[in-house]
């Protein structure tokens, strides 16, 4: 598995080995399904307000271009508000109490690799805002009734590479053998090969091309990571990207499916510490930096890689506090999520979350979402796991419908 592809999570952690977002709604042969139609244009109405009249109108409207073309298209505020829909709904983001401030770029009409190549990097420069991180949506063209649009095939839009050695060890990131092969096969191989390789941008269209793009430097923002006072440390060189921009997930808005659409928000600093770096499977570096801190690591029960891991986080914060760069610690955030939780409680809601989602890799039982149990329903619009492209057209059982009109059932012309 394509670990470091491992999805939205706003907090990688323990359940990162477990069954992924569900897949989208199997493909239907024409068209959207009609009672996600109906029930995105509810949700929609509800949250914009929207009169009867207006409401009855558009939904007219959409039942006609469905009836006419198979599938419709929705308007930059529907777009707009389903994205933060999906990241309300979705059960593996801690962070989500922000979701009314999603900012979301509509890239719908820009379909070449190049075009989808530069939005991605001007993604990078909207979310950076001077280190201040907005969280940033940026939508590509929607998969139509066969025909299906370009995906990324990347993990994250900035991450490095893993070089997989003829022993079995990776030089770089475990996690990301699978893409970095990929980049590969597509051409690219750097001379001088080193642990923080950032990968190229890999965009495949519907036809199958794939293409290879190498990403400048300016849309990385790499901090190099040093220990406020256990300075050993700092002579092993390590780095990270300023923040984590999920390329492969899609988004499902009203029975329309955007397999191409990066999303990112800021970092929790135990996703470096306790993941990426730690993670036996990733950079598997936990001995050495317990060394390099001066813990003895010969006995377990010194609970030397517990140490290693704390000082670890130390300097994750410290370093991305001195780069001015945002990144939350697991207390704030998860008492940020717990307090909006029990906001919405009063307001009458039920925030949907998957609780080994929510606690944090490290110290989880210090954190308020340890000791709370959450409703997880899956609910749409969210974020879901697409097909890749090729695959598209054999790997998914068909649905065979005629298109019909969501709101009043009745067939389509087409
Ligand atoms: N856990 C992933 C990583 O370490 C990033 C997942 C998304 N996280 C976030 N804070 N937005 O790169």
């Amino acid at each position: 598995m394509d670990t470091a592809a491992n999805g939205c999570p706003w907090v990688a952690n323990l359940a990162s080995e477990a069954p992924a977002a569900p897949l989208a709604a199997p493909r239907r042969t024409d068209g959207p399904d009609p009672r996600e139609v109906r029930e995105f244009f509810e949700q929609y109405k509800a949250y914009v307000d929207m009169d009867e009249d207006a409401y009855g109108a558009r939904i007219a409207e959409v039942a006609a271009e469905i009836q006419a073309t198979g599938t419709y298209t929705h308007t930059t505020d529907e777009l707009t508000v389903g994205a933060k829909l999906a990241w309300y709904n979705h059960s593996r983001c801690v962070g989500k109490l922000y979701w009314r401030s999603l900012t979301v770029r509509d890239c719908r009409d820009v379909t070449t690799p190049e075009g989808i190549r530069d939005e991605c990097f001007e993604h990078q420069r909207v979310v950076h805002n001077g280190g201040r991180i907005k969280p940033t949506i940026t939508i590509f063209a929607p998969d139509a009734p066969g025909k299906p649009a370009a995906r990324l095939r990347n993990g994250q839009i900035v991450a490095y590479a893993g070089y997989k050695n003829e022993d079995g060890t990776v030089l770089g990131d475990g996690g990301a053998v699978e893409t970095t092969e990929l980049a590969q096969s597509c051409g690219w191989d750097p001379e001088h090969k080193t642990p923080f390789d950032v990968l190229p941008l890999i965009v495949e269209t519907p036809d199958g091309e794939l293409s290879a793009h190498s990403v400048p430097d300016d849309v990385v923002w790499e901090i190099a990571l040093e220990h406020p006072t256990l300075t050993d440390f700092n002579a092993l060189g390590l780095k990270w990207y300023g923040f984590p921009s999920i390329a492969n997930k899609g988004m499902s808005i009203g029975g329309i499916t955007y397999p191409t659409s990066p999303f990112t928000g800021w970092y929790l600093a135990p996703e470096l510490s306790a993941r990426d770096f730690s993670d036996t499977y990733r950079y598997n570096l936990l001995p050495e930096i317990a060394e390099s801190f001066g813990i003895d690591t010969s006995d377990r029960r010194s609970l030397w890689q517990d140490r290693a891991v704390i000082e670890l986080t130390t300097a994750v914060l410290h370093s991305y506090d001195s780069a001015g760069m945002r990144m939350d610690d697991h207390y704030t955030a998860t008492e940020k999520f717990q307090k909006w939780v029990d906001a919405e409680a009063r307001r009458g809601r039920t925030v949907d979350a998957d609780w080994s989602w929510m606690i944090p890799p490290i110290s989880a039982s210090l954190t308020p979402v340890f000791h709370t149990e959450y409703q997880n329903e899956y609910k749409l619009p969210n974020f879901v796991q697409v097909p890749r492209t090729a695959l598209v057209e054999d790997a998914e059982p068909e649905i065979e419908t005629a298109a019909v009109c969501p709101f009043t059932g009745a067939a389509a012309s087409v």
